[in-house]
């Protein structure tokens, strides 16, 4: 299927024929496009971005998770730019890699996030939440729960777990913006340097001044006496760095979204903390940040859709959460949902890594707000921004503290 395509950035006039995920109008009401799609186009094409297929059906999605034959990862990221030729490997492994070097580079981070590495760091996650809400709670009764909260909790955990200074946050946050909400703007403001460089400056540090850190690690790490190449090391560090940020940061927001907007799940997490385990799957389930792309790598059909070599795919695992023929009540949330297979954190062989970090630092920021902050309130529902592209979250986030 081949077209003209649109400006960048012009209205989208049918989201079945012309979507672009980076719109305002998408980050306001994507729920809602996904639910439309899946009724009549479950899978939809735009011309953007060199022509890109979004499919809304769990199943395609799985299908297409799980087929890394004619799927690559070499590209994870809709941008008008398309990697090619850079498979097996990709820039940052694991995410951009294919088998087999997938399996190589994900076994070397696995026990930096399992779940006995993780535990040690909720002590120092629910001392900061703490601190942060002592300032959320002395600022209010009007606070940004994104801005004052959300978006400093996941920063500052991957600073920790990298060995980078904590300071470092916004300039971690500039780099994802760029990359993340808004690909293909390449030039970063003169003060902020590019992701690369930063990257150079401390792996440079590590190596001067040899730490126990996710750096170190994988400074030090050796496959048959060698170390691993610059280019791995380099893109795995940028990967933890991305991968963690904007993500965690995303459903700590829509959660707290959630619950300023329903008292009586807020009562019930108080009153039933038991709740809490189920209440962080439905969370996730119900307002999964993350959509991943993939390339086709050879012809394929999904869904009756002829795919292109080369062609941009979206997989957006919220939209697959919603789909009535995977879940019961998919749109409904039930903060004690039981059964709940959701593919928040993908499907196959990419499976989040970092699952167990996100969810101990969502649930520790969530108990530590609620304790602080039981009764809260939108403070102005339009004035609520959610992000565009493939990570979505509320970024502005008003909210009134009641009674306290
Ligand atoms: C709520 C928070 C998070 C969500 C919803 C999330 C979601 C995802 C998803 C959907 C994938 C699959 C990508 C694909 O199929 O291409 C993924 C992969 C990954 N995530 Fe997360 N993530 C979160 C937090 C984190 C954190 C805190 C880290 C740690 C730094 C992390 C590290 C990774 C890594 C390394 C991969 C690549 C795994 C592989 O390719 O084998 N994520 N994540």
């Amino acid at each position: 299927m081949t077209g003209t395509a649109p400006p960048e950035g012009s209205p989208v006039e049918d989201w079945a024929t012309d979507f672009d995920h980076t719109t305002s109008a998408w980050a306001a009401d994507a729920t809602d496009i996904w639910d439309d799609l899946r009724e009549r186009c479950p899978v939809a094409h735009s011309d953007r971005f060199g022509g890109t297929w979004l499919p809304t059906r769990h199943e395609d999605i799985s299908a297409i998770a799980h087929d890394t034959e004619h799927f690559t990862s070499q590209g994870v990221i809709v941008a008008p730019f398309k990697p090619v030729g850079l498979a097996p490997v990709g820039y940052a492994p694991p995410i951009t890699s294919d088998p087999p070097f997938h399996e190589f580079a994900r076994r070397i981070l696995l026990p930096a996030f399992s779940p006995k590495a993780v535990a040690p760091l909720e002590e120092s996650t629910r001392a900061f939440c703490a601190s942060l809400m002592d300032q959320v709670v002395a600022a209010g009764p009007l606070v940004d729960a994104s801005v004052d909260y959300a978006e400093h909790i996941p920063v500052r955990v991957i600073a920790q777990m990298l060995g980078v200074p904590e300071s470092d946050g916004d300039r971690f946050r500039g780099f994802i913006h760029r990359i993340l909400e808004k690909p293909g703007q390449v030039a970063p403001p003169e003060d902020e340097g590019t992701l690369i460089n930063y990257l150079e400056h401390i792996i440079e540090e590590h190596r001067e001044d040899p730490r126990d850190d996710l750096i170190g690690y994988l400074l030090d790490y050796r496959v048959d006496g060698e170390p691993l190449a610059p280019e791995h090391i380099d893109g795995t560090i940028a990967l933890t760095l991305l991968a963690g940020i904007d993500t965690t940061w995303s459903a700590i927001g829509a959660s707290l979204w959630h619950l300023a907007r329903h008292p009586d799940d807020r009562r019930r997490l108080i009153e039933e903390p038991e709740l809490m385990t189920f209440a962080v799957e439905e969370f996730l389930r119900f307002y999964a940040p993350v959509t991943m792309a993939r390339m086709v790598s050879s012809e394929v059909e999904i869904g009756g859709c002829p795919m292109a070599v080369d062609d941009w795919v979206l997989l957006p695992f919220p939209a697959a959460n919603r789909d009535p023929e995977a879940f019961e009540a998919a749109d409904e949330f039930v903060i004690d949902r039981e059964r709940n297979r959701h593919a928040a954190f993908g499907l196959g062989i990419h499976r989040c890594l970092g699952s167990n970090l996100a969810r101990m630092e969502l649930r520790v920021a969530i108990e530590e707000w609620l304790a602080r902050v039981p009764d809260f309130e939108l403070a102005d529902p339009d004035a609520v921004r959610w992000s565009s592209g493939q990570v979505r979250g509320p970024r502005e986030l008003p909210v009134r503290i009641v009674g306290g």
